[in-house]
């Protein structure tokens, strides 16, 4: 898929992984929508409100994105949330409330958006020689195939994203449209800052190489290649440097 001219739209665009992805999509030439619950004034870029979860606000940032860039051929789901705790901890169950919220955003607004993109993009015209409409790229992470203590809820809605992945690609395959998962390792985002600086560094040391967290823009390159080609369908594709969680 072209990058240069076509709409795209980054969830999750006001920080971390999504602003990076936003932002080299917008260098590559793309008319970016940046959607997020929480938006910031991104200097370049539509900017728009939009929470995931909420079928309402979904429908009219893909009616307000149709009318101001055109039909999105691109979208990146990179909106997410992260809660920790045990199933039994020092306070009792887990809040079974946090568990809902969690799939709520992580896996369902996920495929909301995933639903309400790709109904689109398959009225748009396919393109080039692989007669391509569209690629949607979810995130889901390592944690949705090895898990750690505490995560039974972060882990369940990433692995649902893994899940879906391969079914996605089969049921949008006769429209012309991809879907990929990447599975990021450690990213150095906001997410992470209700890890303590001795759960982060005892994470780091476990990285093969580098030993370091990744940066958002290598994810952001990674979504430009699968975006360039045609042949990466129904795969997830772990962005890690070899780590895996012990
Ligand atoms: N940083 C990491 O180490 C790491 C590792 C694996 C997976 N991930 C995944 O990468 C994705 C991006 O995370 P990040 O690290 O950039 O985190 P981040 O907290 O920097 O960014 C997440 C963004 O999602 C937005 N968001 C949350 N709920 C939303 C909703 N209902 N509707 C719209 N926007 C919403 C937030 O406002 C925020 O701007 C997430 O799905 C996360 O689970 C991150």
């Amino acid at each position: 898929m072209e990058i240069k001219n076509s709409v795209a739209i980054v969830t999750g665009a006001a920080s971390g992984i999504g602003a990076a992805t936003a932002q080299l999509l917008i260098e590559a030439g793309a008319k970016v929508a940046l959607l997020d619950k929480q938006p910031n004034s991104a200097k370049q870029g539509l900017v728009i409100s939009c929470d995931i979860t909420d079928e309402k606000s979904t429908e009219a940032a893909l009616k307000q994105i149709e009318e101001q860039l055109g039909i999105a051929r691109i979208c990146i789901n990179c909106a997410g949330i992260l809660k920790t705790g045990r199933i039994v901890g020092k306070k009792g169950p887990y809040p079974l409330s946090d568990f809902k919220q969690i799939l709520e955003v992580n896996l369902i607004g996920t495929y909301n958006m995933m639903r309400l993109t790709a109904a689109r993009m398959a009225t748009l015209e396919p393109l080039g020689e692989s007669n391509e409409r569209g690629v949607i790229i979810n995130t889901a992470s390592i944690a949705g195939i090895e898990g750690q203590v505490g995560q039974t809820a972060y882990s369940a809605s990433k692995g649902g994203i893994i899940a879906l992945t391969l079914p996605a690609a089969r049921d949008l395959a006769p429209l012309g449209i991809r879907v990929v998962a990447i599975a990021p390792g450690l990213f150095d985002t906001p997410i992470l800052s209700n890890l303590t600086p001795t759960a982060l560094d005892e994470l780091v040391a476990n990285i093969p190489f580098p030993k370091r967290l990744g940066n958002p823009r290598e994810y952001a390159k990674l979504a430009q290649h699968i975006i360039d080609n045609p042949l990466i369908n129904g795969e997830i594709i772990r962005l890690d440097g070899g780590l895996r969680l012990p």
